[in-house]
């Protein structure tokens, strides 16, 4: 990938700057080490292809080369600890917005519906298009920078993916039925979250809570959150200010900070 372009038009109205790696472990790692030397806010570090990408928890994240697009976002936001969830969000809202952007020039334009499933997967029709990693990089309790990883499944087509992912992964090619081109979607995803993430820092994240419920996969249906040790059941009900899960549950309200949300089955119930 060539990023001299790409740079040349980011820097004429933001800070941001891309670095491409053919071949790396995880960008997130990568990146956190270079957070820990000192680069800039803004840094942008773009692999060819991850040999140890990481996933939620303690899931691995798989991207074939040239068909995803994994990369890290250094950040180095001036707020309190609590509200890295709700970057979390507006990272998931950026990017369905994105993707519903560049699907309505694609070819399936009017069968694409695009959900967040709480915290922070992107979902087209019902399948997973996106995931996102955040890690914080805490000194003395205090944030001083987050590393904010996305993997988008852009030209994969469904033989491409695991098969243990082929009934719920899905990648913008399978949605067009158009190839994409990875810099240019590279430009202008970072074009637009740049500007997405810049809007929310600087007006606070009222927005962001309100159209991220506008858009959650589940609402008022019944669901399962994973927690470590511990499974809830309840009808999800939507996020609270601090982008908490508000869950109904037998024994009354409960709300959940983080966890592994799936659809409950009938049985469940
Ligand atoms: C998930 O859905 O479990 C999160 C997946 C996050 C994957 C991205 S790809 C770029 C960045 N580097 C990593 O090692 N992981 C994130």
């Amino acid at each position: 990938m060539d990023t001299e372009l790409i740079n040349q038009e980011l820097q004429m109205f933001s800070p941001v700057h891309v670095i491409y790696l053919p071949r790396v472990g995880s960008t997130n790692d990568e990146l956190r080490e270079r957070a820990l030397l000192g680069a800039a806010e803004w840094t942008v570090l773009v692999a060819g292809e991850q040999t140890a990408g990481k996933g939620r928890y303690t899931r691995t994240w798989v991207s074939s080369i040239g068909k995803g697009l994994p990369l890290s976002v250094l950040l180095r936001p001036k707020i309190p600890l609590r509200q890295v969830n709700l970057i979390n969000l507006a990272t998931a809202l950026s990017v369905a917005e994105f993707f519903e952007a560049k699907i309505g020039k694609g070819l399936a334009a009017e069968t694409a519906d695009v959900r967040l499933k709480w915290p922070n997967d992107v979902w087209i029709n019902g399948r997973k298009i996106c995931g996102i990693l955040l890690q914080s990089g805490l000194e003395n309790g205090m944030l001083k920078f987050l590393v904010i990883g996305i993997g988008f499944n852009v030209n994969q087509l469904p033989a491409d993916f695991p098969l243990e992912l082929r009934a719920t992964a899905t990648s913008l090619r399978a949605v067009t039925g158009a190839e994409w081109n990875l810099e240019i979607l590279l430009l202008e995803f970072l074009k637009h979250f740049y500007f997405s993430l810049t809007r929310v820092l600087d007006n606070g994240f009222m927005g962001v809570v309100h159209q991220f419920e506008q858009r959650m996969a589940f609402r008022n249906r019944n669901v399962r959150i994973e927690l470590p040790g511990e499974q809830v059941n309840g009808q999800m009900r939507g996020i609270d200010q601090n982008g908490y899960l508000i869950l109904d549950t037998d024994t009354g309200e409960r709300k959940i900070t983080a966890g592994d949300l799936w659809e409950a089955e009938e049985s469940e119930v």
